[in-house]
């Protein structure tokens, strides 16, 4: 309660800030508590010139200090200190630090890094009880989580890493139910992992490497947001850690686990980065893990994984590094692995492969090391598998003796080979081979820290502007600087004082609203950044005078500036139209667009009723999702909802129910004039499209090549275009129900522009120019299922 009392007041302030013009000022006493800090921090470099007259919300920007206020208060404290920070001096008191803290209470992002702050985190940090992103990386903290965290139940983001925390995770963890990120790695805490982790349900990436924690890892297949899982050098097993088929980077290298690979892990359809390397498995190698659907990283290396390997299995093209070495493995050296290996790093070294390579044992070495391992179905206990190992190593004393022999031939060998296994290819490995987070991660993900969200889409953070500032970005809304009216609003093209263009929308209010009303509209619109969204970046309210409410909203918004997708598709001559490769690559852009339109804030946003013409592409032909529905647009102004078939009174019921489909259904009408080139008008054209289509997917490739647009027929693979055509037809089912999903799209679009790759990649190879008739697809196609 005594919330929204504090939010009327801010709301009330606000709105007379903007009447009296863009003037933060902070409460004197939060300046009081800044300085202060600064104190206790000795006064490092990042706060620089903090003096008593500073002008704290309104710093020069620098990436070492961020302060944002939000009416009289700081809402955002980030100060980041140099790298090797030394401890602060004996005299700093934790304690008197964190008393001081608490005077700015509606924090709601606190990042203090790399200060030299030490001691234990008390309690009384719980008094911050808005925050939603706590990062104390690279400090000096010690002894345990403090329970006082586990009460700040809106905590978003807790990122602890390269402290000394020691002891361990408290069981309750789990009642921070909204946590996103939890980020741990680098200390010295050591126990089991707590089974609440499992309910964290909202959690992406659980980063823990670089600790002691033992025993099994708790059942996280409830998590379905989990990308990221980084477990890295802890003494955590021996069964594989139960998670979500959603996972993208699975990290477990110097752990002790040691079953092998359960056979789920084949249904991981999104997993891009699995590191098993340095454990203790055993069993099989399963070959398909080089060709599942979006792995790009593999590393088994050092382990005992045996078996067979053939040099026809089947491989992901977009493998950028594979690492088998030391194991068990005999058999053929992969084929597809070798070819085409220029960006790729792939080594083998240490099994017993049939190749020339100096670095291999005889097969009879890996069969009898197999033996040794002693493989066990999964249910025996490990006290078991200890005796059956020594019972063998007893009793074959001649297997012993052979044994010794091969060691000491591989010792040998390995001398030997040492300069040689170093002139294997060498590639470069993706930035984000163990460490950070990848970027595919943060482009989708709710809302991690802003610092690292904004690397990710290259935006300024959110912020609110004064009317000033954007009557001077458009001349005042000059004419000259207006592009376009729709049912919501005027749109004008602002140019800002540092020269970066904005687009901004008028909204004139129909109805008298305070802004207060609004609050939660804004706070959802702020979250609407996204790679493939054309993104907010702000917004500003123009307030009547008598009584304050709101006259105009203005929301702007980044300015994409080369044209709709419609243009370079229908309206352009052939020559510079869209070629294949870059229409599946736009049509991927909106289908992440919309899925995170849809599950990447909540509440999802749709229907969207997008329009080709609402696709943007920006200098490097990235596909922007424009004009989707705002939120505060659908209640406040009504958008046109002159709109093909879904809107008979008959399925009125059907809309309530599948309103995320109907977005598919558009989506299917964007993809429709993708594959086909056409300016489609009426919704006949669709029906009798559609038709066509579906009549060639059983048909031979040449009547296919028949209805794709002539401009891109000669240069797109069969394969591709059949996906296109088959995702496309489902989208456009009557039922919304049977329509698919975004992530069944998703995964078919990047399986058709795979195999499209692939085939561009062979046709190049061909020396003499001739079409490549007999193209195998880089993997074997999962089947998933429609729902
Ligand atoms: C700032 O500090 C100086 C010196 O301590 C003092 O003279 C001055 O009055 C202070 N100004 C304000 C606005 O508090
Ligand atoms: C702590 O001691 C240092 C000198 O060692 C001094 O410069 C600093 O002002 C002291 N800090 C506090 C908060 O007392
Ligand atoms: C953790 O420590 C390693 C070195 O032991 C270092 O390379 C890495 O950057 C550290 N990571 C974090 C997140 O502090
Ligand atoms: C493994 O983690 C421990 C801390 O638990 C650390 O001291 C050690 O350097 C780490 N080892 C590697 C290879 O990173
Ligand atoms: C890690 O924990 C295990 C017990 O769980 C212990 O035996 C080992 O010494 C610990 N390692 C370190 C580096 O603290
Ligand atoms: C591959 O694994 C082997 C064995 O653990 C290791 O020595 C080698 O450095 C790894 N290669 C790469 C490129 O990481």
């Amino acid at each position: 309660m005594g919330k929204e009392v504090g939010h009327a007041a801010l709301v009330l302030f606000f709105a007379l800030s903007v009447l009296v013009g863009h003037s933060e000022k902070l409460q004197s006493s939060q300046a009081q508590t800044l300085l202060r800090i600064q104190q206790f921090l000795n006064f490092p470099e990042s706060l620089n010139g903090w003096k008593n007259d500073t002008d704290f919300c309104n710093p020069e920007p620098r990436s070492t200090l961020t302060v944002v206020c939000y009416e009289e208060s700081i809402t955002q404290l980030h100060i980041i200190g140099e790298k090797e920070t030394n401890k602060l001096s004996k005299n700093f008191s934790i304690d008197s630090f964190v008393t001081t803290l608490v005077k700015l209470p509606n924090l709601k992002v606190l990042r203090l890094v790399s200060l030299g702050l030490w001691g234990a985190l008390p309690d009384k940090l719980s008094r911050l009880s808005s925050l939603e992103i706590l990062d104390i990386s690279s400090n000096f903290f010690y002894g345990t989580i403090p329970r006082g965290i586990l009460s700040l139940t809106g905590l978003q983001a807790l990122i602890l890493d390269g402290n000394m925390f020691n002891g361990r995770f408290p069981d309750e963890l789990g009642s921070l139910s909204v946590l996103t990120v939890l980020s741990m790695r680098n200390n010295s805490c050591s126990g089991s992992l707590p089974d609440s982790l499992g309910s964290l349900e909202n959690l992406r990436i659980l980063a823990l490497s670089n600790n002691n924690f033992s025993g099994e890892v708790p059942d996280l297949r409830k998590l379905e947001n989990l990308q990221v899982l980084d477990l890295e050098n802890n003494s955590l097993g021996p069964q594989f850690p139960p998670v979500n088929k959603k996972i993208v980077s699975l990290v477990l290298r110097k752990n002790k686990f040691t079953y092998g690979i359960p056979d789920e892990v084949k249904s991981f359809y999104q997993l891009d980065h699995l590191d098993v390397s340095s454990n203790k498995f055993v069993g099989p190698f399963p070959s398909y893990l080089l060709s599942m659907p979006s792995i790009t990283y593999l590393d088994i290396s050092a382990n005992r994984f045996t078996g067979m390997l053939f040099e026809d299995v089947s491989c992901n093209t977009e493998l950028k590094f594979v690492n088998l070495s030391a194991n068990l493995l005999t058999g053929g050296v992969p084929s597809c692995l070798l070819s085409n290996s220029r960006n790729r790093i792939f080594q083998y070294a240490a099994n017993c492969l049939a190749t020339k390579d100096v670095t291999q044992q005889p097969n009879s070495y890996c069969q009898n090391q197999a033996l040794a391992v002693g493989i066990l179905p999964h249910h025996r206990r490990q006290k078991e598998a200890s005796k059956i190992i020594l019972a063998l190593s007893i009793s074959g004393s001649t297997i012993g003796a052979v044994l010794l022999l091969a060691l000491a031939f591989v010792l040998a060998r390995k001398f030997l080979a040492k300069n040689e296994a170093q002139k294997l290819p060498v590639g470069i490995i993706e930035e984000n081979a163990s460490t950070g987070y990848t970027s595919k991660i943060l482009s989708d993900a709710r809302y991690i820290t802003q610092a690292m969200k904004l690397g990710a889409i290259g935006l300024p953070a959110y912020r609110t502007f004064s009317l000033e500032e954007l009557e001077e970005a458009t001349n005042n809304f000059d004419t000259s600087s207006f592009i376009g009216e729709g049912s919501c609003g005027q749109m004008y093209r602002g140019q800002m004082t540092d020269g970066t263009y904005v687009a901004i929308r008028c909204l004139k209010m129909k109805r008298r609203h305070s802004t207060q009303d609004f609050l939660h509209h804004i706070e959802l619109i702020s979250k609407l950044r996204h790679q493939h969204l054309v993104s907010a970046l702000g917004h500003c309210f123009e307030c009547y005078l008598d009584d304050s409410s709101v006259s105009r909203i203005f929301l702007v918004f980044e300015y994409v500036p080369n044209g709709t997708l419609r243009s370079w598709i229908s309206d352009r001559r052939a020559g510079s139209k869209l070629n294949w490769t870059q229409r599946i690559a736009a049509a991927i852009g909106v289908a992440k667009g919309i899925q995170f339109l849809h599950t990447g804030i909540v509440p999802g946003i749709f229907p969207n009723y997008l329009k080709i013409t609402d696709i943007l592409l920006d200098q490097n032909l990235v596909a922007k999702v424009s004009s989707y529905n705002l939120p505060l647009l659908a209640e406040h102004m009504g958008k046109d909802d002159v709109h093909s078939s879904n809107t008979s009174t008959q399925l009125k019921n059907l809309r309530v129910m599948h309103q995320e489909k109907f977005d598919i259904y558009d989506f299917g009408i964007i993809l429709l004039k993708i594959i086909s080139g056409r300016p489609i008008i009426s919704e006949r054209e669709v029906v009798v499209l559609k038709d066509q289509l579906q009549a060639v997917i059983t048909a031979d490739d040449a009547s296919r090549k028949r209805v794709v647009d002539p401009a891109v027929s000669d240069a797109c693979s069969d394969e591709s275009l059949k996906t296109m055509i088959e995702i496309c037809c489902k989208c456009l089912l009557q039922n919304p129900a049977d329509r698919p999903s975004v992530e069944d799209i998703l995964w078919n679009l990047q399986f058709a522009a795979q195999v499209q790759d692939g085939w561009r990649g062979e046709s190049f190879h061909s020396s003499d120019g001739s079409p490549v008739s007999s193209f195998k697809p880089p993997h074997q196609r999962l089947t998933i299922p429609w729902h």
